[in-house]
């Protein structure tokens, strides 16, 4: 089977000998969604993190390309391709890490929810997978709308009797990657210096940039927090117009997502105070689910960090975003059990 094949056809005992003797430990990590516009450049991203030792990249479509192409980088990670249903559960069984960027992205006059059709039932089966070939793997989830597929998945991890929520983790990174762009650039500074804690949820209003709570403590004007409130919750779709149907953020994205699969793989091995903010079941509201500041371990999520003091306009943020959210909750968990 062609998909199988390592790297170059090598010899199968040199490349054992190889990894024997070079081999540093590390994590198994499986992309799914590889060959999309998010997988590529996060398979790229991937591979040249030293602390995987093993990548696996499914898809239903191309993964053989996007292998042949990645694996000729030299890093360290081995790199294996899987392509179609019938090789999930061999791209899943051992892994550490599971990042999902799998399913349709929007086209300019689309909400996130509209995704909801398509892609609810794609998470579905990529996490009824995972629960059966890596029910220990962290999950990183990107799939829109997380709001409501990070639901699907705690679903179908407790009807599998695998669920530990915290290895569940919705991908929210691509949001402070965004407010601390926005941010610095309103400041002059450089974006690498600001945090920004952006809590709720990813879409629209349920994106909440906490810009009382920056590092470094700053403070903006009325305009100016209306602005960044705006265009942060809107990033998303500032990017789908600018592509006019061609798709969403994918590079941004790729680069977030890797920022976040790093931090966890980093916190997995045992590095302490590891900080990112995350979707993931939650007790911080009435909500079950919430995306604030998380403290990520061995295991995943260490401890679910409180909101913090809000301001007046934050309060009013938190409200409307609670709202939807609820909404978009539901429709995950309904989703599950029709
Ligand atoms: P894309 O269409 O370019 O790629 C999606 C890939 O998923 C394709 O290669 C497709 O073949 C694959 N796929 C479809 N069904 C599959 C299945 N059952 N199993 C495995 N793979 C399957 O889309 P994209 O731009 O890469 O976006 C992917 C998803 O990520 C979209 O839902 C998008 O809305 C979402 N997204 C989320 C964030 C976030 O911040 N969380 C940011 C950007 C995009
Ligand atoms: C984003 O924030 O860029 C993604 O959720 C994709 C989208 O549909 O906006």
């Amino acid at each position: 089977n062609p998909q199988m094949k390592e790297e170059g056809g090598a010899p199968a005992l040199r490349l054992a000998a190889c990894r024997a003797k070079g081999g540093a430990p590390g994590f198994k990590v499986a992309i799914l969604g590889a060959a999309g516009g998010i997988g590529q450049p996060l398979s790229l991203l991937m591979k040249t993190n030293p602390l995987v030792s093993v990548l696996h990249l499914y898809d239903v479509v191309n993964t053989p390309g996007v292998t042949a192409d990645v694996s000729h980088m030299d890093t360290s990670a081995v790199v294996r391709g899987f392509l179609g249903s019938q090789q999930l559960d061999e791209a899943l069984t051992g892994m550490d890490l599971v990042i999902i960027p799998a399913g349709l992205p929007r086209k300019p006059g689309m909400t996130r929810d509209d995704l909801f059709n398509k892609n609810a039932g794609i998470v579905r089966t990529l996490c009824e997978g995972v629960a059966r070939c890596c029910p220990d793997a962290v999950v990183n989830l990107i799939s829109n709308p997380v709001n409501s597929t990070v639901p699907i998945a705690a679903e179908v991890f407790k009807k599998a009797g695998t669920y530990d929520p915290k290895r569940l983790l919705g991908v929210t990174t691509l949001d402070v990657v965004r407010a601390n762009t926005f941010v610095a650039e309103v400041l002059g500074v450089d974006p690498r210096d600001v945090s920004v804690p952006v809590v709720g949820g990813h879409a629209g209003v349920t994106i909440l940039p906490l810009l009382s709570q920056i590092t470094p403590p700053s403070s903006f004007t009325q305009e100016e927090i209306k602005y960044l409130t705006n265009r942060i919750q809107n990033g998303g779709t500032e990017v789908v117009e600018a592509k006019a149907g061609a798709g969403s953020a994918t590079l941004s994205m790729a680069f977030a997502a890797a920022k976040f699969g790093d931090a966890c793989l980093r916190a997995m091995r045992g590095e302490a105070g590891i900080v990112e903010c995350s979707y993931v079941a939650s007790e911080v509201t009435e909500l079950p689910f919430f995306a604030t500041k998380v403290r990520l371990g061995r295991g995943g999520v260490e401890e679910i960090l409180p909101l913090g003091p809000l301001n007046d306009f934050e309060r009013a943020g938190l409200e409307a975003a609670k709202k939807e959210l609820s909404e978009s909750i539901q429709k995950g968990i309904a989703f599950m059990n029709k």
